[in-house]
Order: C-alpha cells, then sequence, then structure tokens
C-alpha cells in the first residue's frame, strides 16, 4: 500500500478519496483496484481501448500534461472527450500527482 491521494468521482457522480495509492500503479489500475465505476480498462492498460477514459481537474491539468501521439489518437475514437480527457492507463501515479482529482467520462 502506497501513501498518495487521488479523488475520483465515477461515473455515477459518487466521489471517492483514495488514500493509499501506490506509486508506480496508473489511475487505471487504481480505480480498478477500488472499484470505482466506470473504469473497466478492457485492453490491460495498452492504449487500446479508450475504456478508462478520465477527465483531469483544471488545477493538476498542467502537472498531468496532454496526451502523446498515440493516447491523442485513441482518444480520438472514444465519446465524449472534452480538453482535459486523458487515458487512466497512461497516467502513472506519483508524489508529484499526490493529490490528483479526476472524473470518470460516461
Ligand atoms: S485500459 Fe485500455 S486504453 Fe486504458
Amino acid at each position: 500500500m502506497g501513501n498518495l491521494t487521488v479523488t475520483m468521482t465515477d461515473v455515477n457522480g459518487v466521489t471517492r478519496v483514495i488514500d493509499n495509492a501506490e506509486p508506480g500503479l496508473s489511475l487505471m489500475e487504481l480505480a480498478k483496484a477500488n472499484d470505482v465505476a466506470g473504469i473497466m480498462g478492457d485492453c490491460g492498460g495498452g492504449c487500446a481501448c479508450a475504456t478508462c477514459h478520465v477527465y483531469v481537474d483544471a488545477a493538476w491539468w498542467d502537472r498531468v500534461g496532454a496526451p502523446d501521439d498515440i493516447e491523442a489518437s485513441m482518444l480520438d475514437m472514444a465519446e465524449n472527450v472534452q480538453p482535459r480527457s486523458r487515458l487512466g492507463c497512461q497516467i502513472k501515479l506519483s508524489a508529484e500527482l499526490d493529490g490528483i482529482t479526476v472524473t470518470v467520462a460516461p
């Protein structure tokens, strides 16, 4: 168990604070481990399914940053894409992201 805190609002609008997140896990892996509704992670984190689509809170966007080209082309095929859309499997947790807040995309 790690010591990072992540706040996630699931697809039903329920917000949870997960305060034992381990560095190195992806947001998708963390969400799956904690049964966060709406995150499927069907491709296992291979950037090939977009079932881990999240919206990054505005306050965290600069630290998380924009998707790379491969992720961006996957997001092109996703639904409900917004300016701060990212794929959760492509965001690795680290001390720099301690406290990050995201919302699961519908
Ligand atoms: S788990 Fe498939 S794209 Fe993230």
